[in-house]
Parts: structure tokens; sequence; C-alpha cells
């Protein structure tokens, strides 16, 4: 009753404002027919209202709470808001697809997850890059050492706004690097230093440069939301080739540049000429063309067919342990 496949169940969405209100039309063009929005905005209400005509409004949450004809529910309201909502969902053993980073406190997870324990709700936080067709490429593309030994990886997710006031650029931005550095690795990497630039408001940092290692690759991440441009680049160096996944670049986001730097290999020149320059091969560059939908359908999709989600409260917390060391 309550599958994807059923298009006319109600699905409630909890928060309607920049990111709910795209999750409002994926669920539309996904064909879902009943979809009660919970806000307690006015002024966003009135927007989606505006731009879309099927769906209604409820502005008792214990309302949802107690109609058993909404199953799953979607939660796009700021990760301060969170824990309170999301107790109550689970106490009503409700399915809850959760936005990122979903909680800015230790203590709060670790409650959520004794709750999760004892009641039939399913929780997904909704880190879209692992539900990304991309990345699932570049993944391919590590798993078969089609780069040789990786160097060094770059990430760089910066533009102007949105700028939140609960949580800091880490939470908001640098969540999406460390779930696609768990997607790529299987793991969460060491910090070996950082550095954070808090400009605009008190305690809340809006640059962030993070040195990172995982295994013997030395990775950088540099995210910021207070930039004239809109950038979301990562940068892989292999010994053999290069990858670069430009997400602003909807023809060609990925890139593999048969090119790579080294010196000369001691056993076949002598110590004079190694002293001389590196060794620089540039070779051709090639688009890695795929078939894609929008990683919101696939990670929508992934919620309603999944019994154990993968980003589930368990990945959420591991990327919330490294949050709170920076
Ligand atoms: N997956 C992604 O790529 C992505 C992108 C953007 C935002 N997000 C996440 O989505 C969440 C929301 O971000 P946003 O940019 O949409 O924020 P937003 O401020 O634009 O919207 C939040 C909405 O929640 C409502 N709200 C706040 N408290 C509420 C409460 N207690 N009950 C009901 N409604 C409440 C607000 O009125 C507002 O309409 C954040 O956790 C953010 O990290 C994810």
């Amino acid at each position: 009753m309550f599958s994807l496949n059923n298009k006319n169940q109600k699905i409630a969405v909890i928060g309607c404002g920049y990111w709910g209100s795209i999750i409002i039309n994926t669920l539309l063009k996904l064909k879902f027919k009943k979809i009660i929005i919970f806000d307690k905005s006015m002024k966003n209400k009135k927007i989606v209202k505006k731009r879309f005509k099927i769906i209604e409004f409820e502005d008792k949450f214990h309302k949802i709470l107690n109609d058993e004809n909404i199953k799953n529910i979607f939660v796009a309201t700021p990760p301060s808001e969170n824990f309170k909502i999301v107790k109550k969902l689970i106490e009503y053993n409700k399915n809850i697809f959760l936005e990122k980073p979903g909680f800015h406190k230790l203590t709060d997870i670790d409650k959520i997850k004794k709750y999760l324990n004892k009641s039939k709700s399913k929780l997904m936080v909704g880190y879209i890059y692992y539900y990304n067709a991309y990345i699932e490429k570049i993944k391919k593309i590590l798993d078969k050492n089609i780069l040789g030994d990786i160097l060094y990886i770059s990430f760089s997710r910066k533009n102007l706004g949105p700028i939140r006031s609960d949580v800091d650029v880490d939470y908001d931005l640098t969540s999406h690097d460390l779930s696609i550095i768990k997607k790529l690795f299987n793991k969460i990497p060491k910090i070996k230093s950082y550095e954070k630039y808090t400009l605009l408001k008190k305690n809340i940092p809006d640059i962030s440069n993070l040195h990172l290692k995982i295994k013997n690759i030395n990775i950088d991440i540099n995210n910021s939301w207070l930039n004239p441009t809109k950038e979301r680049v990562i940068k892989i160096i292999g010994k053999k080739k290069m990858l670069s996944f430009d997400e602003m670049n909807i023809d060609s986001p990925i890139r593999i540049y048969d090119q790579y730097a080294k010196y000369p290999d001691m056993n076949y020149f002598d110590e004079k000429f190694f002293k001389s320059k590196a060794l620089i091969y540039k070779g051709k560059s090639k688009k890695i063309k795929i078939k894609t939908q929008p990683p919101l359908i696939n990670e929508i999709k992934k919620f309603f067919n999944s019994k154990k989600p993968i980003t589930d409260i368990n990945f959420a917390r591991d990327i919330l342990v490294f949050l709170k060391k920076i």
C-alpha cells in the first residue's frame, strides 16, 4: 500500500523552503498525487501553493502523525529543528526521509538511534551524492584503477548562499563531500589540519579549508558559501591519468585526461639528469558519457524500495563524528 507504485498514497513533506520545494517537485514528477505540506512559514506555503497547484496543506502536526494513511514523510527543515520532529515521527512509526546532515548534536543522533531500534520506522538520510550516477561512475573508474594509484583529490563546493544560521559551512557543504568520500573509499578520512574563516556571523564559519588523508591519498576540501560564482568541482590526480568532475558543466561533467607528471626513473638516468625537470606527458582528454536520471529521483526511489537504506542513521553519525572534530 505504501510502495513506490502506489501513486495515490498520501505523502507528507515537512518544510517547504528551498530544498523542500525541490522534493515536492520531484514527488510530482514521480506522479504522486496526494502531497500534504506542513510548514510554519506562511510565506513559503504561499510560494509553493502558487507553484504547485495540486498539493494540500495541514496546519496541525498531530493530524499528520495520527493519519494512518500517511506512512512516508519527507523532512526538509533546518537541522536545529529536526530532533523534535523526527522523534515524534518515530513514535508514530512513520518512514522518514530526512535531509542531510540531519542533526548537529551527537547526543541527539544517539537518542534517535535508540528510538529507531524500538520502532517500526525506517529512516534514510538524504545524502544525495550517494545516489548520483556520476559519483557511481567515478567509483567504478577508481575501482578499475583506470587512473593508476591515486595521489591527490581536491573538492571545491562554492556559491553565494544559502547561508545558514544554525550550522556552519562544513555541516552544510562539506557533509556532501564526506558522503562522496565515504562512497568512494568506504571510509571517513583522517584530519591532517584545517582552517576556517568566520566572516559574517560569530561562531559560524563561512569558508573552510580542510587537509585530509585517506590511505596514502592527500585530500583537500575547500568550501564556501561566500563566493561570487557557483562551483562544484572534484579533481582526482592519478599516477597514470587525471579526472575532473564539474557538476556545472551539464554537457560533459566527467572528463578523463590522459596525462601525468613524474620524475625520470633513477635506474635509467644518472643523478645529474635526475636533478633536471619532471617529465610531463600530455595526451588527449575524453568525455565520459553516461545515462543518468536526476539524483533526487534515484534517491527517492531508493527510499521507497530499500528496507535498510545505506545512508541510514549510522552513515549520518559517521559524518557527524567527523564534523564535530573540526
Ligand atoms: N540534499 C541537498 O542537496 C540539499 C540542498 C539544500 C538543502 N538541503 C537540506 O535541506 C534542509 C532544509 O534546507 P533549506 O535550504 O530548504 O532551508 P529553508 O530555510 O529554505 O527551508 C526550511 C523550511 O523549514 C520550515 N521550518 C522550519 N522549522 C520548522 C518546523 N519546526 N516545522 C515546520 N516547518 C519548519 C521553514 O519555515 C522553511 O520553510 C537542510 O537540512 C539542508 O541541509 C539539502
